[in-house]
């Protein structure tokens, strides 16, 4: 008798332990959605540079270090439009920013980490933070044709009982990305499904738009950092274009019902 309760004892510790594990893992939805809020606002007045979320964060500007206190994070900018993913399992996001403002136009995509809450309850601290940044000159760079053809798609949340896995929605951008360099993979297109590369589009938004119509070959995406979010069917990935010296790049998938939907591209010349 006393043996089996003792058993039974451990199984709960156990239990506990792994419950408590998976709590401290995850970051929850909705602190994720106040830190890219507060990026958002922030990047209004540059604020969230020196905020106490981001006191230790190492920060990064096309893949190379960069000081927060002066770096583009510190300047304000009149945000046209922005996006998020918010990826619970590895507590990060991800955050498409447009801005048309003609003094100097950007369109900007940025990751963020956080380390891991110790208290659900507690506001999360950035861990490391990197933007892909483009502007006049970068590949197909026109702030205000991204901001005509972002604002028109619907990147709609997914009801629960239709969404993809993590692996499903991991796999279709891997596919397209494997494509560049390996013309033999399967790549999952929808139709429609829709590239917005820089400020240009594919298709004319109907229904019959493919994504399918040629990509470089002999071409290696290599260092991919991914950020997903199931609820949006979603994925970005930062990567290096041409090999581990390539340039820095963002690509952004949505996925429905296991095809791709939409592609963006952000590409620093
Ligand atoms: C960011 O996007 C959200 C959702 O579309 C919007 O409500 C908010 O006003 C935007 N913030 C800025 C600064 O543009
Ligand atoms: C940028 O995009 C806008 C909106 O699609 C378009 O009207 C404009 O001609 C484009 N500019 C260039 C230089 O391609």
């Amino acid at each position: 008798m006393l043996r089996i309760s003792n058993i039974l004892l451990a199984c709960t510790a156990v239990t506990v332990t792994l419950f408590t594990r998976g709590v401290l893992a995850d970051c929850s939805y909705t602190s994720l959605q106040q830190a890219t809020r507060e990026y958002i606002s922030g990047q209004a007045t540059g604020a969230f540079a020196t905020s106490v979320s981001t006191t230790n964060a190492a920060y990064t500007e096309n893949f190379r270090t960069a000081n927060i206190r002066t770096g583009l994070i510190s300047k304000p900018l009149k945000v046209d439009y922005n996006r998020s993913l918010h990826d619970t399992l590895e507590c990060a996001t991800y955050t498409e920013v447009i801005v048309t403002d003609r003094a100097h136009p950007y369109v900007i995509g940025t990751q963020m980490r956080f380390n891991t809450p110790t208290d659900p309850a507690s506001p999360l601290t950035v861990k490391q933070i990197d933007s892909v940044i483009t502007d006049q000159g970068d590949w197909l760079f026109n702030a205000t044709g991204t901001f005509y053809y972002a604002s028109r798609e619907n990147w709609f949340v997914i009801p629960p009982e239709s969404r993809n896995t993590r692996a499903v929605i991991k796999a279709a951008a891997d596919a397209y990305l494997d494509l560049f360099n390996n013309k033999n993979v399967v790549v999952p297109w929808g139709t429609p499904c829709n590239r917005l590369e820089g400020g240009s589009y594919t298709g004319q938004g109907r229904p019959t738009d493919s994504c399918n119509v040629g990509v470089p070959s002999g071409v290696a995406l290599v260092n991919r950092r991914y950020v997903i979010d199931e609820t949006l069917g979603s994925v970005d990935v930062f990567l290096n274009f041409g090999g581990a010296s390539g340039i820095p790049d963002s690509h952004e998938f949505r996925v429905e019902n296991g095809k791709l939907r939409f592609v963006h591209t952000m590409s620093v010349m």
